[in-house]
Formats: C-alpha cells, sequence, structure tokens
C-alpha cells in the first residue's frame, strides 16, 4: 500500500486506489468467504519497518477506512503514529483520530499504551479498545 515501496506501474501501483487494489481484493473474498460480521482488519499506516513507509499516512488510513466502511467489516485494528519503529515511541502531532472519526465499526488502537493513558483513550472516546502487545508477551497476567 505504501508509496516508499511499491514501485509498481501496474494496476497495483502508482495511485492510492492502485496500491489499496490488492489489499480490497483480499477484504472482499475474506468476506464473500466467512460473512463480514467476522472480518477485521489490523494496519499500520504509519509504520516505516522494512523500509515500507508512506509520505501521507494519514490520507493512507483515510482512504482505506472509507473503503473498508463500504464492506461494513466488523472492526479496524490501528497502530498509533508514534510506533514508527516496533520497539520505539516518538513524539507525533499525528493521531489516529481522523481514521477512528470516519471508521463505522469496532476501533481499537495499539502501540504504547499502559493502564493510564489505556483508560483514558476509551473515556475521550479515542477509541472503542485498546490492545497491548509486548506488555502482554511479557507477562499473560497482565489484565489481574
Ligand atoms: C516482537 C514483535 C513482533 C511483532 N510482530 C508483528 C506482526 O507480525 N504484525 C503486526 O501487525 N504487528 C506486530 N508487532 C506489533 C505489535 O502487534 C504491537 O502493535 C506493538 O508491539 C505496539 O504495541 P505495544 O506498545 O502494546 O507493544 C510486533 C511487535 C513485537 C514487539
Amino acid at each position: 500500500m505504501k508509496d516508499q515501496v511499491n514501485d509498481r506501474t501496474d494496476k497495483y501501483g502508482g495511485s492510492l486506489e492502485n496500491r489499496y487494489r490488492f489489499s480490497l481484493e483480499i477484504v472482499e473474498a475474506v468476506v464473500n468467504e466467512i460473512g463480514v460480521d467476522k472480518v477485521g482488519m489490523r494496519v499500520s499506516p504509519y509504520a516505516s519497518y522494512m523500509e515500507a513507509s508512506e509520505s501521507n499516512p494519514e490520507a493512507l488510513g483515510v482512504y482505506m477506512v472509507n473503503i473498508v466502511n463500504k464492506f461494513g467489516i466488523l472492526y479496524l485494528h490501528i497502530i498509533e503514529p508514534r510506533m514508527i519503529k516496533i520497539n520505539d515511541k516518538y513524539e507525533t502531532p499525528h493521531s489516529l483520530l481522523p481514521m477512528r472519526n470516519a471508521f463505522k465499526g469496532t476501533f481499537i488502537a495499539v502501540g504504547g499504551y499502559n493502564v493510564d493513558n489505556g483508560n483514558k483513550a476509551i473515556t475521550n472516546n479515542y477509541s472503542d479498545l485498546v490492545a497491548f502487545g509486548m506488555l502482554f508477551l511479557a507477562n499473560l497476567d497482565l489484565p489481574r
């Protein structure tokens, strides 16, 4: 999907529409197979691991939300802009709000959360759910 890594010149490269085409075909196929009420999607528009970065992640994210809204998928699980690399947290003015506001299903935010900022995100209606990665890997009793 990302313009810094996708150098295709066919219908899967170039415009946002083209770069998103492959994902769209997958969503469509899975929805047709198991039903839209069982389909969720995990995406990281801001992340740039393995040279896969995007020059306008917000536009990519919002575009994607508008497309999956047409299907009505169950949830969207998105990595926070502050997690550009897998382990490091960066200060950033960006947020997931444009995608949160555009998405019609259950919105799940992840990346650098703990109990305090996680609860705040829910209270402020910034997200429907918050997910935990590394804290959970390190401690399976995390909910307790
Ligand atoms: C070792 C490791 C491997 C990961 N692999 C994936 C992956 O394959 N796909 C993915 O979407 N996210 C992957 N992630 C990102 C996590 O799902 C999560 O978004 C990230 O760790 C930020 O959440 P946290 O701050 O709660 O850990 C990985 C994270 C770690 C630490």
